[in-house]
Order: structure tokens, then sequence, then C-alpha cells
């Protein structure tokens, strides 16, 4: 099979490889679409890494390991590839843990479904293990009135993290956008007190504009899904002092951000780990027949 192979620059080579054989616990798809990250070019340029580093695919099951009953050749699906691995999804065929796979319906295409794992697993991980926000599926939500800035609203990641917030109950929603502020306002409920806060105007107005959506009530809870040029300057402005602020760039010192906030990183890539069992009842969820889709 052809396989892109991502280097510094950044650059691409296409090198014929094997076609993967799958693990136990994993399943080989035949990619139809990839998506892509920030990350794809990162990871070769600052560490250094020659790989094929696409991890967002969407295509139909090629084989699978000797662990898994819930797929099987032909199924229409998207997984979301273990980062910094080998057999990505910049290849014919590409190999996801059956934890990160979930099945996609016909009316959905594979361009669609490609753009969900790693991004939409990253908003989900910041928003309800990292900030502790109820999930949609938990009865009796604590969610209630908390408002949440989402700090880069029509960023994939941001974008992802307004749909979930809607779908746990999670109101007001401020955003921070600029050239994509029609998009996100698509996806905001005004009539729910959420508000969008334009970051071309400046930081001083980003900081009043958050005060002024805010309308008197106090931000707990911040999703900085940007995490550079000032976005978390600004935020610790307007959060409680012990409020809960995720950002998504490791091995920043996020100078400024005061001791007291509880500050996270959310790092997709525990999707694999620790947040395993999120990531299955996540991706389940979202494919089950009737669920609303976020
Ligand atoms: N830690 C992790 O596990 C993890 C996972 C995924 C992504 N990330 C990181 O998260 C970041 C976002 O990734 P992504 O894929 O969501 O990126 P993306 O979709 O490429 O984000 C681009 C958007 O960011 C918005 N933006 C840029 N600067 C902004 C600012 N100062 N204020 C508000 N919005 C701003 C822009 O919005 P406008 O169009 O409105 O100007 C732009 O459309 C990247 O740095 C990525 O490497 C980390």
């Amino acid at each position: 099979m052809k396989e892109a192979i991502v280097d510094k620059g950044p650059s691409v080579k296409i090198v014929d490889s094997p076609i993967p054989e799958p693990g136990p616990e994993q399943v080989v798809i035949k990619v139809e679409v990839s998506g892509s990250n920030p990350k794809d070019w990162k990871i070769p340029e600052w560490l250094s890494k020659t790989l094929n580093t696409g991890d967002d695919i969407a295509g139909t099951i090629h084989a699978v390991g000797s662990r898994v009953y819930e797929f099987k050749p032909g199924d229409r699906v998207a997984s979301f590839h273990e980062m910094m691995t080998p057999h990505g999804s910049f290849a014919e065929y590409a190999v996801g843990w059956q934890h990160t796979t979930f099945h996609i319906p016909q009316e959905t295409s594979f361009e669609d479904a490609a753009a969900i794992p790693l991004a939409a697993m990253t908003a989900a991980l910041g928003l309800h293990e990292r900030l502790g926000f109820d999930a949609p599926w938990v009865t009796g939500s604590k969610n209630g009135e908390t408002p949440l800035l989402v700090y880069g609203g029509a960023s994939a990641v941001g974008a992802y993290a307004i749909k979930l917030a809607q779908r746990a109950g999670i109101h007001p929603i401020i955003a921070v956008a600029g050239r994509g502020i029609p998009f996100v306002e698509s996806l905001l409920s005004k009539d729910k007190g959420d508000a969008v806060v334009d970051y071309r105007n400046g930081d001083d107005a980003v900081v009043s504009g958050i005060r002024s959506a805010l309308n008197g009530k106090k931000l707990a809870h911040a999703f900085d899904a940007v995490s550079e040029n000032g976005s978390y300057t600004n935020i610790v402005k307007v959060l409680e002092s012990d409020g809960q602020l995720t950002l998504v760039l490791p091995g920043k010192e996020y100078e400024g951000v005061p001791e007291t906030v509880q500050k996270t990183t959310t790092m997709v890539g525990e999707a694999h780990g620790k947040d395993k069992d999120f990531a299955f009842v996540f991706f389940r969820i979202g494919e089950t027949p009737g669920v609303k889709k976020a």
C-alpha cells in the first residue's frame, strides 16, 4: 500500500509499505478519507519524529483482531488512531483500537466522519474529564446555569466544545472568535444567554466583551482551545481566582496564570491511556441510533 511519511519542513514522502495486521483489540481500516490536525506537522517539526502522523481515520473495516466483536469487514467506521504510533491515517490502510473506533451512519459522509475523532475527543475530555462538567448521558446533571468560556470557538476543538456543552445543557456559553464568528453563532443559543466576542478588536475589548456577556454571573470554567497569543492572560482577568482552566498546548509554562487557578492541560492522547473508559463510552454513545448527535 501507499503511505505518506511526514518530516520537518513540513515535507511529505510517499512510500510503499505492507498492509498492517491488527493486534487482538485493533481493527485495520481501508481509509477513504483522512482528517488532519495541527499536530501532524508539529510532531515532526518539534519532536524530530518522522512518521505517518495522520490520526483521523474514516473508511471501512478491512480486518479485525481476535478480541474484536463489534466490527466486521465492510462496516463504515471512523477511528482515532493512537498518536505517535505506526500505521496512521495517511495511508491506504490504517490501524485503530476498537475502543476509539465507532460506526458511522450511511447519511454521514467519510469527509464529515474524518473531522470527528481527534478534535471531538479533545473537546469531550476537556469539558467532562478536566473541567468536570457532567457528561450528556448523566441523569440529574448538575451542570445547570454554569457559564463556560470557550476561547477559540471557531477552532475544531472549540467548536466541538460548544456543541458538546450544548448537549450537556451548559449555558451561557461565551465564545471568543474572529473570522469564524458567523459559524460560531450558528452553534450558540442566544436565547439561553450565549454570546460571541471578537478577538480581532484587541485584548481589552475581549476582556470587557466577556465581562459584559457574563452579565454579572461568575465565571468558574474556561476551555482555552487556543492557549497562545494572549488567550490565557485574557482569561485569567475574567475567571474566578479559584476557577478551572483547561489548556491544549503541552509543555508550556503558562506564565501569569495565578497558582490559585485550577489549571489542567487536556491531552487527547489520554484516550489511549488513563481516559480509555471515557473514550469508549463517548464514542459508543455518539454512534447509538436515536441519540441526538453533537
Ligand atoms: N492537547 C491536545 O490533545 C490537543 C488536541 C487537539 C488540538 N490541540 C491544539 O489545539 C489547538 C487548536 O487545534 P484545532 O485543530 O482546533 O485548530 P484549528 O481548527 O486549526 O483552529 C484554527 C482556529 O483558531 C482560531 N483562533 C486562532 N487564534 C485565535 C485567538 N487568538 N482567539 C480566538 N480564536 C483564535 C481561529 O478562529 P477564527 O477563524 O475565528 O479567527 C481559527 O479558525 C492547536 O494548537 C492544536 O495543536 C491540542
